[in-house]
């Protein structure tokens, strides 16, 4: 790994700036899953351990470069001090005089949040002036928020080449985890891509037909490479104008000697709601005023087999309509294979993605997979093989 941990800081005594993403689901003015929150714990526990002093920074939404109450970090202060198990005390600014004042009247053991980073236009333009305005509140620069490192800003790129800088400990976990899905795998590696649609995962796809050996293709996405095989998919979701893009990522995968594994039956619906009426038909006989929702049970034999001769599984999204039962079979079939799989030590199981978790979450199977990222679009543009700005800031500092 091209970066420091918090193992190689010298933090004693000194204000360690901690780049965290604690961007929760809030509902009501209360979070609503604290996952995020509680998966930065460790870091703020190994500073303070370290007799370094925390000083949270972090986004909140999209607040586009000024102040919104609704997007105040105050609302996390509850569940914050409930992870941590201490007060937990609030800068209503990020930059100036603010925060200067509350890290001198921070106490031995203490942590500070200071306010949400996007209420100033600096953030995300990655303004100079404003990174250095970030950097002289602290000594240390600690990088915790993988699920931001997409974002090239002050508080994730800027600021880490102003001073010394490390990675936090569910960074260095996030960073691990993929590393062996991707980089070092045991194979044969199966990737599991679902989802709406082909077009957001195109450089997803274009990327892991080189690298892993079988791709199972579920969700909308794989209507339309059904289609792209001259499929009638009746009334299902389906992007014909990908078919050629879809046609290219068969011709790729087939050269590259990738296996992708599409649905050999489906489950289909007159409508798109929970217990609509719905029949199992062959992959290439949905009826015209149908949709397909779900792969068929043939479907989740297949992808069974194809995860029991796996050693390591990577998956992004899912296999069909799983918010509306019961089109969330494929899904929970195969997230509860991976799981037992992954228990009985015969599978490293990598999931991440915004709704990749819920999904897996609503199988009760994402205890058991070897890792579920918090993150969405940075696990993601990392899967595509993209360089993340905020861990190469990271990797300069060395
Ligand atoms: C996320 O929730 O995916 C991260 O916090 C990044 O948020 P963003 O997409 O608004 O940059
Ligand atoms: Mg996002």
């Amino acid at each position: 790994m091209a970066w420091k941990t918090l193992d190689a800081m010298d933090l004693d005594g000194k204000v360690v700036l901690a780049r965290v993403d604690i961007n929760v689901p809030v509902e009501g003015g209360r979070v609503t899953d604290a996952t995020r929150i509680e998966r930065i714990v460790p870091t703020v526990k190994d500073i303070l351990s370290k007799g370094g002093r925390p000083v949270l920074l972090a986004h909140f939404g999209r607040p586009k470069g000024k102040p919104v109450p609704e997007m105040s970090l105050k609302v996390t202060l509850p569940a914050l001090e409930a992870a941590l198990g201490r007060s937990v005390s609030f800068a209503s600014d990020c930059v100036g005089s603010g925060p200067k004042d509350a890290i001198a009247a921070l106490s031995e053991g203490g942590v500070l949040v200071l306010e949400n980073t996007r209420f100033h236009p600096g953030e995300e333009a990655n303004d100079p002036d404003f990174a250095r305005s970030l950097a002289e509140l602290g000594e240390v620069y600690c990088n915790d928020a993988f699920s931001a490192a997409h974002r090239a800003h002050a508080s994730t790129e800027g600021i880490a080449k102003l001073l010394p800088s490390c990675a936090g400990r569910l960074m260095e976990a996030e960073l691990r985890a993929l590393e062996k899905a991707l980089t070092s795998p045991k194979r044969p590696l199966v990737a599991v891509v679902g989802g709406a649609k082909v077009s957001t995962k195109l450089e997803l796809l274009g990327n892991l037909t080189s690298k892993v050996d079988r791709i199972v293709i579920g969700g909308g996405m794989a209507n339309t490479f059904l289609a792209a095989q001259g499929v009638d998919v009746g009334k299902s979701l389906c992007e014909h104008d990908m078919a050629d893009a879809a046609r290219k990522i068969m011709a790729d995968a087939e050269a590259a000697g990738c296996e992708l594994v599409l649905p050999l039956d489906v489950v289909v619906a007159r409508e798109f709601k929970a217990d609509a009426p719905h029949e199992i038909v062959p992959a290439s006989a949905c009826p015209p005023d149908a949709m397909i929702l779900d792969a068929g049970p043939a479907s989740i034999a297949r992808i069974a087999a194809v995860f029991s001769g796996a050693r390591t599984l990577v998956w992004n999204g899912p296999l069909g309509a799983f918010e509306i039962p019961p089109f969330n079979a494929a899904t929970d079939a195969a997230a509860r294979q991976a799981a037992s799989l992954t228990r009985a030590g015969r599978l490293v199981s990598v999931a991440g993605g915004g709704d990749t978790v819920a999904a897996l979450n609503s199988s009760g199977s994402a205890e058991d997979f070897s890792y579920v990222s918090t993150a969405g679009g940075a696990f993601l543009e990392w899967l595509e093989g993209k360089t993340l700005p905020g861990v190469a800031a990271l990797e300069q500092d060395r």
